[in-house]
């Protein structure tokens, strides 16, 4: 029932973890990608495995003007984007007993690679979107957004409930476009987001308060995303999908 056949995705991070297992489910589902990271050699490592389905582009999401180049050489290696998911992130300490320069670079970075860029890919993608009868947006947000994180990722929190209420303001400014939005929220997911904490803590940390017993894999994430990208989900537009094994039910 689901397909991608003859959608293009722009899938932002996407060279490891959950944008390149999103990347993966959308050439099996019949899609074209377009792989956008700031690493090339996780790029590479992408393109070569995904073969024609594939472009690779790369840029760096904290450098205020990186995202209109990205979105440029997007368009026009695929030709038009019919998805957008803008799922790059960075999850990196702010403890309030930093040093204020430290801290507040740590907020800058957030915010800058979490919320502004993407910000400025959905400006993008409702422009290309308004010219050529609609499309669809994925934003990446997190539980956290919802339930709050640990005190040295205020901005992280904050960054993704932004995420959200971005997504839930395009949802309703653009339906009358065809355009929709989506967010999805995942908990614990196997990534290298966490590869800090799992050293630290150890995987068991994170799975004690998960119902399901365990933390997602990427692919888990991905499934709920192709969903959102098929247009299977058009009326649930503004909506934010909790992929969190019940750990945080809302
Ligand atoms: N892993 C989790 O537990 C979890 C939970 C909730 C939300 N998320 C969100 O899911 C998304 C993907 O995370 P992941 O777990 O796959 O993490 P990851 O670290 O494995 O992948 C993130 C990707 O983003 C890219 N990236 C980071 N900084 C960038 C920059 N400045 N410019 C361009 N690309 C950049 C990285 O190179 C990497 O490929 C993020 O938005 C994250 O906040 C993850």
């Amino acid at each position: 029932m689901i397909t991608l056949k003859g959608k293009t995705l722009l899938v932002t991070g996407g060279g490891r973890g959950i944008g390149a297992a999103i990347a993966r489910a959308a050439v099996g589902l019949g899609g074209s990608v377009v792989v956008h990271d700031v690493s090339a050699s996780a790029l590479t490592a992408i393109g070569a495995e995904l073969g024609a389905s594939c472009h690779i582009v790369a840029g760096d999401l904290a450098l205020a003007d990186s995202v209109g180049a990205v979105w440029k050489a997007a368009t026009d290696r695929a030709g038009a984007i019919d998805v957008l998911v803008n799922n790059a992130g960075i999850y990196e300490p702010a403890d309030p007993g930093d040093d204020f320069a430290v801290w507040a670079a740590s907020w800058r970075r957030t915010l800058a690679v979490n919320l502004e860029a993407p910000a400025h890919f959905c400006r993008k993608a409702i422009r290309h979107f308004q010219g050529r009868g609609g499309g669809i947006i994925v934003n990446m947000a997190s539980r956290a957004a919802f339930r709050g994180d640990d005190p040295d990722y205020m901005h992280y929190a904050a960054s993704k409930a932004g995420i959200v209420a971005m997504t839930r303001t395009i949802a309703r400014g653009f339906g009358r476009d065809n355009i929709t939005a989506f967010a999805v929220a995942p908990g614990f997911v196997r990534t290298n987001l966490n590869a800090a904490f799992f050293l630290r803590h150890g995987v068991d940390a994170a799975t004690r308060d998960i119902p399901l017993g365990a933390v997602a894999e990427p692919e888990d994430i991905a499934n709920v995303v192709m969903f959102l990208a098929s247009g299977l989900a058009r009326h649930a537009t503004g909506t934010t999908i909790d992929v969190n094994g019940a750990s945080y039910v809302r």
